[in-house]
């Protein structure tokens, strides 16, 4: 079974009076493993379509099946417990809490998820070694440059193995160097078997991805396998 399947899925934003269709019946598939991409010019829905199949946002309509779970039967407490412990999230703006260090930021969600101090503290630090920060884990995001609070935030979002990574454009305010190392990060998790799904303007970074699904006004115009074969799982 997929682990991601939108059927018609609308979502429409009511402001006053005015209403805006901002999703026009999208149908997806996401497989086990894969790493897909989402492209799109600005304003093209992507990042909408992202928030409403990572359960970050109620659509208006359609059916979202995430690891065999319909989210119509999702409580609010369930869909925030399933955040918590099966997704992760990366944004462009890395959202890291400004008095928190690194380890803590890190250390944080893994605790909400009742975990004791002692192996949260473990599973953030090696998350953190992970993505190659192990010497960074008592810094600010104050003290940090771009990419790597962009890594802690990805240390962040895989610290409790999730079954699928969500990344809205994580590329977006780094530099070249930078993104390069975020992209090699995104490389080497898909390697080990992780499910990505990633919205991006970068074409570059989008043909590391399987698939590139891309959007325009709403709907999707496009569903194309790139030339990478997929990872062959031992
Ligand atoms: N909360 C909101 N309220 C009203 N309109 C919104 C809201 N979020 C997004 N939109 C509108 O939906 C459209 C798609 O936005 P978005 O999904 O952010 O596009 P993308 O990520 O492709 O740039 C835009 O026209 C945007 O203005
Ligand atoms: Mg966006």
């Amino acid at each position: 079974m997929a682990i991601i399947e939108v059927k018609n899925l609308i979502k429409t934003f009511k402001d006053g009076d005015k209403e805006t269709r901002v999703l026009k019946g999208l149908n997806f598939l996401a497989e086990h493993g894969e790493w897909i991409a989402i492209m799109g010019r600005s304003g093209a829905g992507k990042s909408t379509f992202m928030y409403q199949m990572s359960l970050l946002d109620e659509p208006t309509s359609g059916e979202i099946f995430i690891d065999s779970h319909d989210a119509h039967n999702m409580t609010p407490d369930d869909k925030t417990n399933f955040r918590l412990n099966q997704l992760g999230y990366v944004f462009q703006d890395y959202a890291l809490i400004p008095d928190l260090t690194a380890l803590e930021n890190v250390l944080v969600p893994i605790m909400m998820q009742g975990e004791d101090k002692v192996s949260a503290h473990t599973k953030a630090k090696s998350a953190l070694e992970r993505v190659g920060l192990g010497h960074r884990l008592n810094n600010l995001p104050s003290q940090l440059s771009g990419g790597e609070q962009q890594r802690t935030s990805i240390a962040r979002a895989l610290a409790h193995d999730p079954k699928i990574l969500f990344a809205d454009e994580p590329t977006a305010n780094l530099d070249n160097e930078s993104s390069k190392t975020v992209m090699k990060l995104f490389e080497e998790v898909h390697k080990q078997g992780q499910t990505i799904v990633m919205v991006t303007h970068e074409e570059e970074y989008s043909r590391l991805a399987e698939r590139v699904v891309t959007l325009d006004d709403g709907q999707i115009i496009k569903d194309e396998k790139t030339h990478k074969t997929p990872h062959k799982h031992s």
